[in-house]
């Protein structure tokens, strides 16, 4: 092929390459395979599950979840073998928050408000995974969720647009950097476009209803986000939006995609989507949905075989053109190019570099700092937490000496990598260690739930003996991430009895909640002096809440979902709109004002809440003037103070709400934010440099626009500042 060079990449000649394949060439390249059997060894030329073709195993242009070096290598070498067209394979898989090492779940990440973070874990999981032979990552998961009923909200960095911006963007940095041929460099895939985080009810695949006010304004711009920090990707949802599937929506993949954002890399469904079309009641035939996706925009099938099957015949009576196939292969063969695979097939695979760099100290420690930082104070009565060096501590729960740390999506990661809280603690502090109870499955799977007397007792016992207890208690990791949808948002019964038991006792107790969504925590709360929302803190995770636990480390996480009251609540997110009968919480209830009769309308943590060791007092807002031009700046400072005796970060936070606009604005949005660490007494001057990208927002038929009129400015420690100022935009 005419090879041309383009800075590091070869540049092959598209068009020629794609005259010599043949339509089965083609239409397999469009067919991505599972890579593996269920037992971890390599699917080659092997019949299984979705097809029976030994030509489509042999030409499959991708592969999906095959890692591990060897294997990779050898499914390189067999898939290049004799071919005359030396079209590299491409392996695909969920490196979700790490490949090997661990870290916190995306929610759990997304607490640290740290974007700088985050691309640093998606860099060092791309580096485990690109030695192990992975080119694409289905990451990030850009999907705004309000609803934790969706087991997946753990899988996403919140209900902030402007967040999940930074956040979609920081993934894309971390695993690309500037050029996906470079070593340990991986290609990503921004997922599930769009809408997918508003599914009814929050059961997962469900049907999403967003007008395009909410869909430009909030569920848009973290993919957009994405996009425009180089993403090659982009996965649809499982989900219809209004009424349409997105793998067929053309309306999100051609207007928006194509056109609006003139987006250009390869679109890959998501897995057995094509074929879902028929159950979804948009296509009456496998053939149909071959047609319509591809007509949409779709380049790789992912798993279902509906377009390989049916290709030809579509070709023959002419419902494809020949043109929209080469489209879309050209998508996925330039792909290939920019990862630099025609030059180098084995990129990075190296079986030595595995041993070298999985789970390397460096890795760890990222690993151990993250988890740090992604723990969630939300409550310490009497500075419950840390636990001083003389004080006796019985470590009590399901999960206090548990390696059971990773959520389920683990990629390479493994239980046996992990330390328990107790091996983490045991050195460090006079502790006495019992469960309680087991942690198991509520809800469906609950494989029998037995009230454990005798456990019970023996932890009820150890509390006894200790001056504080330490319960860590949680959901199974089981419970939440894809499919792991639930109505009920508790714990299980047995660890709410032992809570209480314990909890009567009188001695202080601080809980740890592992949990991997927003959980009904009003019940809990009242049972315990301090609580710590610790997510599924990773491989790390035993050590770093042994760090919090003792002191050596403070926590500074802040919430990026609110936790509700009660899963009544639910969907539940601080930018909601004003309404036209707005409540005010802190008066009588009114009976004519939006809420319930029976509950505040107000979450029990808010976004943006978090605790730390010490205590922080912000001043009043000063603004640098009351009126603004478009073309101007105006900024927006304060003064934060450390009252407390230790040392401590602050994540400084600026809402802001437009008061009267075309369209009903949020009652507050997130614009900017800081993370200031100060000493005991110590100050900083905070400002906030506020211009018009911040104050404008989307009409649909009209675009982006900037409408005059007066902005009100909050900064404070979490969404309900109170701390405010108003200036006009003239
Ligand atoms: C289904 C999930 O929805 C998606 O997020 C994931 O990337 C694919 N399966 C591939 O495993």
């Amino acid at each position: 092929y005419c090879y041309k060079r383009k800075g590091h990449a070869v540049m092959i000649d598209y068009s020629q390459l794609i005259s010599e394949m043949t339509l089965e060439e083609k239409l397999a390249q469009m067919t991505q395979l599972w890579g593996e059997n269920p037992d971890g060894t390599p699917l080659m030329g092997i019949e299984h599950g979705f097809h029976k073709d030994a030509f489509l195993s042999a030409h499959a242009g991708s592969l999906l979840g095959l890692a591990g070096a060897k294997n990779a290598i050898e499914a390189q070498r067999n898939h290049l073998e004799g071919r005359q067209n030396k079209i590299p394979l491409l392996f695909m898989a969920d490196v979700i928050h790490g490949f090997k090492t661990i870290f916190p779940s995306v929610l759990g990440l997304a607490a640290t408000w740290s974007p700088e973070l985050i691309k640093e874990t998606a860099r060092t999981a791309a580096k485990e995974a690109a030695v192990s032979g992975v080119h694409v990552t289905f990451s990030p998961m850009a999907d705004l969720v309000r609803d934790a009923r969706w087991g997946r909200v753990i899988e996403s960095t919140g209900e902030d647009p402007y967040l999940n911006s930074l956040y979609a963007s920081a993934y894309v940095r971390g695993y690309q950097g500037d050029d996906i041929s470079a070593p340990y460099r991986i290609a990503s895939c921004v997922k599930h476009f769009a809408g997918y985080g508003a599914a009814e009810g929050g059961r997962d695949y469900n049907t999403t209803e967003i007008s395009d006010y909410q869909l430009y304004n909030s569920y848009l711009p973290s993919f957009q986000a994405a996009l425009l920090s180089g993403c090659k990707l982009v996965m649809p949802g499982f989900n219809a939006l209004n009424g349409i599937p997105c793998t067929v929506n053309r309306k999100l993949l051609q207007d928006i995609l194509r056109k609006e954002w003139e987006f250009d890399g390869t679109v890959i469904t998501d897995c057995t989507a094509v074929h879902e079309l028929l159950t979804h009641g948009v296509a009456d035939s496998r053939k149909d949905a071959a047609r319509q996706c591809v007509q949409s925009g779709v380049d790789i099938e992912m798993v279902s075989t509906c377009l390989y099957e049916n290709g030809r015949q579509l070709l023959e009576e002419g419902l494809l053109t020949m043109a929209e196939i080469d489209t879309a292969v050209e998508h996925i063969l330039r792909l290939k190019d920019e990862l630099g695979l025609f030059d180098k097939p084995y990129k990075d695979i190296s079986i030595e570099a595995e041993k070298e760099l999985h789970l390397c100290e460096a890795h760890r420690l990222l690993a151990r700092e993250a988890a740090v930082r992604s723990f969630v104070l939300l409550k310490n009565e009497g500075n419950t937490l840390p636990l001083l060096p003389e004080e006796k501590t019985a470590l009590i729960g399901p999960y206090a000496d548990s390696t059971m740390l990773l959520d389920i999506w683990l990629c390479r990661g493994s239980r046996e990598d992990c330390t328990s809280i107790y091996d983490s603690m045991k050195d460090r502090r006079d502790i006495v260690c019992a469960e309680g109870c087991k942690l198991h499955m509520t809800g469906i799977n609950t494989g029998g739930i037995s009230d454990d007397e005798a456990a019970m007792e023996a932890a009820v016992a150890a509390a006894s003996g200790c001056d504080k207890v330490v319960l860590a208690l949680g959901e199974h990791p089981a419970m939440s991430a894809e499919a792991g949808s639930r109505a009920y948002l508790t714990l299980p019964e047995d660890q709410m009895k032992l809570l209480k038991r314990i909890y009567g006792l009188g001695k202080p107790v601080a809980v740890l909640l592992f949990s991997g969504r927003p959980l009904e925590l009003t019940e809990i709360a009242s049972c315990c002096d301090s609580l710590l929302q610790v997510w599924f803190p990773g491989t790390e995770g035993g050590a770093a809440i042994a760090d919090v636990l003792t002191g050596a480390a403070a926590p500074s996480g802040k919430l990026t979902m609110s936790f509700p009251r009660s899963v009544g609540q639910l969907p539940l997110s601080y930018d909601h709109l004003p309404t036209g009968r707005p409540r005010q919480e802190a008066a009588a209830p009114q009976r004519f004002a939006t809420g319930y009769i029976d509950s505040p309308n107000t979450p029990l943590y808010p976004f943006g809440y978090g605790l730390t060791y010490t205590t922080f007092v912000c001043s009043g807002v000063t603004l640098s003037k009351r009126a603004m031009r478009a073309e101007e700046t105006i900024q927006a400072s304060v003064q934060v103070r450390n009252t407390g005796q230790n040392a401590g970060t602050e994540t400084v936070q600026l809402y802001l709400r437009d008061m009267a606009g075309t369209y009903s604005r949020p009652v507050r949005m997130l614009k900017d934010y800081r993370r200031v660490t100060l000493l005991p007494g110590e100050e900083a001057l905070v400002t906030f440099v506020l211009d018009r990208k911040q104050l404008e927002y989307y009409i649909p038929s009209r675009g982006t626009v900037l409408e005059p009129g007066e902005f009100r400015v909050y900064i404070g420690s979490d969404s309900t500042a109170q701390n405010g100022q108003s200036f006009t935009l003239l």
